[in-house]
């Protein structure tokens, strides 16, 4: 009984907290993944130190249609490039063991010819509800990526080598 009143007890604190503080929140519909990526997309690496500065502990997953180019890469061919639509969501963490989550960045392959500056990339960064902290973020993330030479145009995760 007394558990029982300390679970109801606990439910309700956080409950009353999320009405405050919106626990839940939304995935926006103009995040370019879809919310159910983690089961529709292909993990390219296990939880790993980023060599972003701010990203901390991260993990990366491809859209199915990127799989022929992360394998070419994966063989050691860097003269590949992914097609239009391809998308990446990168999870990054603040532990490392990658299980308290701070937010996405995320990536989808425009047209070069398009959008040349920014590598042919559109570029998004969301909370880790997946509400858009910025879902237009080009400048800023394609400087930094195009410093990323080898491989598919200002793409930065490489395999690791076997
Ligand atoms: C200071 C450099 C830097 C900046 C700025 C940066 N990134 Fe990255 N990003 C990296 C590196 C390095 C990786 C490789 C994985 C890792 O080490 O975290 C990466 C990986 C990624 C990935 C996984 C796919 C890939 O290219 O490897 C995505 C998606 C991504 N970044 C999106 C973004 C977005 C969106 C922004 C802007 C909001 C951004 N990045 C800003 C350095 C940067």
């Amino acid at each position: 009984m007394r558990l029982l009143t300390l679970c109801l007890k606990n439910t309700m604190v956080s409950l009353s907290l999320c009405a405050l503080v919106n626990c839940t929140g939304q995935w926006d519909d103009s995040v370019v993944a879809p919310e159910n990526f983690r089961s529709s997309y292909d993990q390219v690496h296990e939880c790993k130190q980023s060599a972003h500065p701010a990203a901390d502990y991260v993990v990366t997953w491809l859209s199915p249609d990127a799989q022929p180019v992360w394998e070419a890469l994966s063989n050691g061919e860097t003269d590949v490039e992914f097609e239009v639509g391809t998308v990446s969501v990168k999870s990054q963490y603040s532990d490392s063991n990658c299980s308290t989550l701070t937010g996405y960045t995320l990536m989808e392959k425009t047209s070069v010819a398009e959008d040349a500056p920014h590598g042919g990339w559109r570029w998004q960064y969301i909370n880790e509800f997946g509400e858009c902290s910025n879902c237009d973020a080009t400048d800023g993330c394609a400087g930094c990526h195009s410093g990323c030479t080898s491989g598919p145009k200002f793409f930065c995760t490489q395999p690791e080598s076997p």
